[in-house]
Order: structure tokens, then sequence, then C-alpha cells
């Protein structure tokens, strides 16, 4: 990979930064009372632009330290620079902790002035998720690269997440401790309106956290696909942001959770977009489980601390329905090799599904299991004369695409995986603003 960028390149960042700075210093001007979602635009975009910049810097230094990996779906099987993800976590991070002044300086002051009155603290319980937000996302990068520096064993990474969630559940316990859960309107004659969760509440936190992060993992393998499902929940969630901010009247609890939510996400728009110029079909760098892990809590911190985790999980159906597709594999109930992802073909220059072999036969309830999902036509089961199954293809979303809709290129993979998630993104999302008054009596506006 070239290591410099042309001259091109290097003329429109450096013009876009300076943009950037400008509008930055200019919200800075009217008297620190400067527009934080302005600023937080001009933060993304220099965000965009520096990683954009360092990951090609970067990215031999990486290869020489023996951070890379084979294209495995390709002709030629080339090196290229792996755990770049890293990169786009560290600008982020900055971007973060930079930002802080724009929405927080003014209470700052105001709290330490003697102010004290009830905005003011509510604006400090934001700012302390905030700061919660930013040790939780420190602490998975730092496991997330733990992870890609080990190889770290599937039983063992899996809980990785959970770790990393501690810094935000602790600061939500000692700053809100709210574990009650809004009950549908049907069930309210049992439980009442509001049903307190107690530790379970936590629970319920840390296993999103979890599911969120290892979802997208293991939603991977071909080009691009890590990061640009990433993006399109991200984008999705600011979708059901706007929605919010724009069409409610303000002010309502609902306003500050969800600008809250913009400005942990439009930084990592940035971010995303530039690592995706350089990890798309055919890529040039892999973003390693740092990235995976690292996308995964952006969005559970993002939904628990915002207060739309339920919403969060209408998002992320693909990567469940793939998530539970995948468990008799996870959890061995079948063989898993160590790599799911499509098998090249190098007569056609396709991708095929790639395909598990059963040297043992399988129990009995397994292998009728099997010729069921055949049958249903959700996996592709070959079997020997004596009728037992030989092999079946693997229990990913991006293997059924390819039994479904037979070879296809790599990049025309990626992308019919893409629409697939945005289809489901917006009627879930539909769902959410249609629907959720048949079982919650609360108006549309409220939190969820
Ligand atoms: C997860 C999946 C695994 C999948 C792998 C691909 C599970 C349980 N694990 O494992 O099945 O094969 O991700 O990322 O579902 N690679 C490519 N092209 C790409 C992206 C990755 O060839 O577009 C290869 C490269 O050799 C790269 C390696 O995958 O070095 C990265 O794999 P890694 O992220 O370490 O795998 P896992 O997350 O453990
Ligand atoms: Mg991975």
């Amino acid at each position: 990979m070239a290591s410099s960028l042309s001259h091109s390149e290097a003329l429109s960042l450096g013009a876009l930064s300076l943009a950037c700075a400008l509008v930055l210093a200019n919200t800075l001007s009217d008297g620190g009372e400067g527009n934080p979602v302005v600023a937080s635009l001009a933060f993304s975009l220099l965000a965009f632009s520096s990683t954009y910049a360092l990951v090609r810097w970067l990215g031999n230094a990486f290869m020489r330290r023996g951070f890379k990996g084979r294209d495995l779906c390709k002709l030629k099987q080339t090196e290229m620079p792996e755990m770049m993800g890293a990169v786009s976590a560290m600008v982020y991070l900055f971007t973060l902790i930079f930002f802080i002044p724009w929405p927080f300086y003014k209470d700052i002051v105001a709290a330490t002035s003697g102010g004290g009155n009830r905005d003011v603290m509510q604006e400090l319980e934001q700012l302390a998720s905030y700061l919660s937000a930013v040790l939780s996302l420190q602490c998975i990068v730092l496991l997330g690269i733990g992870d890609d520096l080990f190889d770290i064993r599937w039983r063992h990474k899996v809980l990785i997440p959970a770790i990393g969630s501690f810094p935000m559940l602790i600061v939500y316990f000692v700053d809100f401790g709210v574990t009650q859960m809004v009950v549908p309107t049907p069930l309210r004659p049992y439980l009442g309106d509001l049903f307190d969760l107690g530790w379970l509440y936590y629970a319920y936190m840390a296993l999103l956290s979890i599911f969120s992060a290892n979802s997208i993992n293991i939603l991977a393998g071909i080009n691009g696909i890590e990061v640009a499902q990433s993006l399109v929940i991200a984008l999705l969630i600011v979708l059901n942001d706007l929605l919010y901010l724009l069409f409610t009247p303000y002010p309502h609890p609902a306003t500050d959770s969800h600008l809250f939510s913009l400005y942990l996400l439009l930084p990592f728009i940035g971010v995303s977009v530039a690592l995706l110029k350089h990890n798309w079909y055919p890529a040039k760098v892999f973003v390693g489980d740092t990235y995976c892990y690292f996308a995964g809590m952006v969005f559970a911190v993002d939904g628990i601390l915002g207060h739309f985790s339920k919403t969060l999980i209408l998002l992320l159906l693909p990567q469940a329905f793939n998530f539970v597709y995948s468990a008799p594999q996870l959890f061995k109930l079948v063989p898993c090799p160590r790599h799911r992802l499509p098998h090249f073909n190098a007569r056609s220059g396709l991708l095929e599904c790639s395909r598990v072999e059963f040297k043992k036969p399988l129990a009995r309830p397994i292998a009728a299991s099997l010729k069921l999902l055949h049958r249903l036509r959700m996996l592709d089961v070959e079997t020997n004369e004596q009728g037992e199954i030989a092999s079946s293809s693997n229990f990913t979303i991006i293997n059924l695409w390819l039994v479904w809709f037979g070879p296809m290129r790599e990049d025309r993979l990626a992308m019919g995986l893409l629409a697939f998630q945005t289809a489901v993104g917006l009627c879930g999302l539909l769902i959410r603003h249609r629907l959720a008054l048949l079982v919650f009596t609360q108006d549309n506006n409220d939190n969820w």
C-alpha cells in the first residue's frame, strides 16, 4: 500500500481540516455559547481527515511490526495491514475528549462558581455519563488490541465487552441507579406501570454490550462488511435521533439524550467513513477485532446512556439473526472452523458459500435438524451414498446469502447484505415509531 497521500488527497484533506478549524474558532467567538451540534459536525470532519491520513501513513509501520493479514477471498492472497481499526478508535477517543468544552463548558463554570441549580446539576450528570462512555470505550479498545495481538480464544473473548462495560455500569450505579422498566400496557394489570429489574438491569446492560460487540465481529470476513454494517447502524440511529430532535417541542427530556447520542455518533461516522475508504473492496487494510468491539461498544453505550436500548436491538436484528443462526457452530453442536468466510473460486473469480466437512457422523437429532434446515432452504447440506450428512454450508448469513442467490463477486455480496441491513433497520424504525403505541400507551416521543 502506498504510504503517503497523493497531491489531490493532501490538498482536499488540508482544505477540509482548515475549514473545520475555522468553523470551530467561529463557534467559540460568540462568547463561549458556540453551538455544540455545529462543533460536533466540524470535529467529525476533522476526525475523518485525520483518520484517512493516519491509516495511510501508519499502514506500513503496522506491517513491519507484524500486524498483517492475508486477504483470503482473492486469487493473490496479498498481505496487508491488520488492526487499523485501532487508529480510528484512537482518533475517535481524542475527538470526544477535545469536544467536551462545547456542550459542557458553561455548566462546569456555573457549577464551580456556586450555581448549583437543578438544570446545571442535570447537565453535570450528562457530563458524568459522557465521561463514563469515554472510559468504557477506552477499555474496550485496549482489550480489543489485546485480542488482535494475542488472538484470544473464542470462549474467552466473548466476555471482553462485558469487562469493557464496567466503567459505564459503575458510573450508572453511582449517578442514576434507575433500574425500572416501563411495562407494556397489556401486562400492566399484573406488573404495574413500572417494573424494577434491580441488579438484573445491570446484567441486561452487560449482556447488551457482549451481544452488540460480538455480533459485529462474527458478521465479518468480506471486504468492508464490518465497517459498512456499523455505518448503516450508526446512520439509522442518527435518523432516529433526528426524528426526535426535529419533531419534539423543546424542552423535552428526550432531547438531551438524543443530542448526547449525536455527539457520540457523528465522530464515529467520521472515523468509520475514512476507514471504509481503505477497507472497501478491494481492501488495502483490515480493521481487526479492535474495530468490531469498538463499534459494537459505541452502539451499546449510546443506546444505554441515551435510553433507547430497545430501539437499538431493533436496528441490530440482522446481527441478532446471524448470532442465533451461528449458535450451533459457536456452541460446538457442529464443528466450527477457524474461518467461516466464503470460499473464493479461482476459476470463476466469484465467492461461493464455504463448507464444513463432518468427519464423524452427526448425532441423530442434529442430522435431522440440518436436513430440515436444508429443506427450508436455510442451509446447504450434502449427503454421502449412505444418506449421512457429509458437509454443510457454514452457519453465517453471509454464506446463506450465497446459498440463496448463488455465487457472486465480493463487493456485490457486501452490497446485498448492506441493502438488507438498511431495509430491516428502516422497518425497525417504522415499527418503533408507528406500532409502539399498540404496546405502550405513552406518546411516541418518549424515550424507549
Ligand atoms: C471472525 C469469524 C470467522 C471469520 C473471521 C473473518 C466467527 C466465530 N468467527 O473470527 O468465522 O472468518 O471473523 O474476519 O464467526 N479476512 C479476509 N477478508 C476480509 C476480512 C478478514 O480475508 O475482508 C481475514 C484476514 O485473513 C484477516 C482475518 O480474516 O487477517 C481476520 O480474522 P479475525 O478478525 O481475527 O477473526 P475472528 O474475529 O476471530
Ligand atoms: Mg474479527
